[in-house]
């Protein structure tokens, strides 16, 4: 298991190379919410319009959804159909969607069986942002979620941070099936949580839940800027 840590101007950037990487290998890609990501995945479209990648043999799939209609603006679905969707046209691959207007358990249990209906999980890359807070996908510290082992996906009642809606998340064994996971950060109110999760003192922590993939994932790249790189101190600097 490697987490490399990479401190760049635009992360973003760097996301969407790695997902052309993986959709000119006719990879599985699962999307992340949030706002961070929207930069990645207009970048991802300007790649895909220049370097002319056949995306028909890939699938998007996505990590979390609030438990809103699909067109509300707390919506994933919403973020990933304008920034990748929309402008990809009839360039875009298949996109399982989570249906988060089912609301947590039926949404869920929906997602599931399309993921294990998939053959899945079997994640090339799959996308991550960090909370404030440590949280990744929708799996929020202290949570019960943290401790599902055998589901892929599951009904979270109460969101430990906005919006606070109810969602439907991946587990931890879902989501440390990926081959590859990228946490992508940027700004100082990532900094902690980064370093909390990633740092040279980190330790598995259910109060940080991106912490508890570190031991379990394959490979972790974290895209971090130097905002988001702030409080990561490596023995023999100033602390
Ligand atoms: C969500 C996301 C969530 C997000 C982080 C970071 O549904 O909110 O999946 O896990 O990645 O909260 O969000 P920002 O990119 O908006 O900072």
């Amino acid at each position: 298991m490697t987490v490399s840590l990479e401190i760049v101007e635009d992360p973003a950037r760097g996301c969407a190379a790695l997902m052309v990487g993986a959709a000119i290998a006719q990879g599985d890609i699962v999307l992340t919410g949030g706002s961070t990501p929207r930069a990645a995945y207009r970048y991802f479209v300007e790649a895909v319009d220049s370097v002319g990648v056949d995306l028909r043999q890939t699938t998007f799939w996505v990590g979390d959804e609030r438990c809103v209609d699909p067109d509300d603006d707390r919506s994933n679905y919403k973020m990933i159909k304008e920034s990748l969707l929309d402008p990809l046209g009839d360039r875009a691959p298949r996109f399982e969607r989570m249906k988060g207007e089912l609301g947590p358990e039926a949404g869920a249990a929906d997602y599931e069986r399309a993921l294990r209906e998939a053959g899945g999980p079997a994640f090339d890359l799959l996308l991550l942002g960090i909370g404030s807070d440590g949280h990744c996908a929708s799996l929020f510290p202290g949570q019960a979620t943290l401790n599902e082992r055998e589901r892929l996906v599951v009904g979270v009642p109460q969101a430990g941070l906005e919006p606070f809606v109810p969602r439907i998340s991946l587990t931890l064994p879902a989501l440390a099936s990926a081959g590859r996971i990228v946490f992508l950060a940027t700004g100082t109110s990532k900094a902690d949580a980064v370093s909390r999760a990633f740092g040279p003192d980190a330790e598995p922590d259910p109060q940080t839940p991106s912490s508890l993939l570190v031991p379990e994932a394959a490979s972790i790249s974290v895209l971090i800027d130097d905002d988001a790189a702030s409080q990561l101190h490596f023995t023999g600097e100033p602390q």
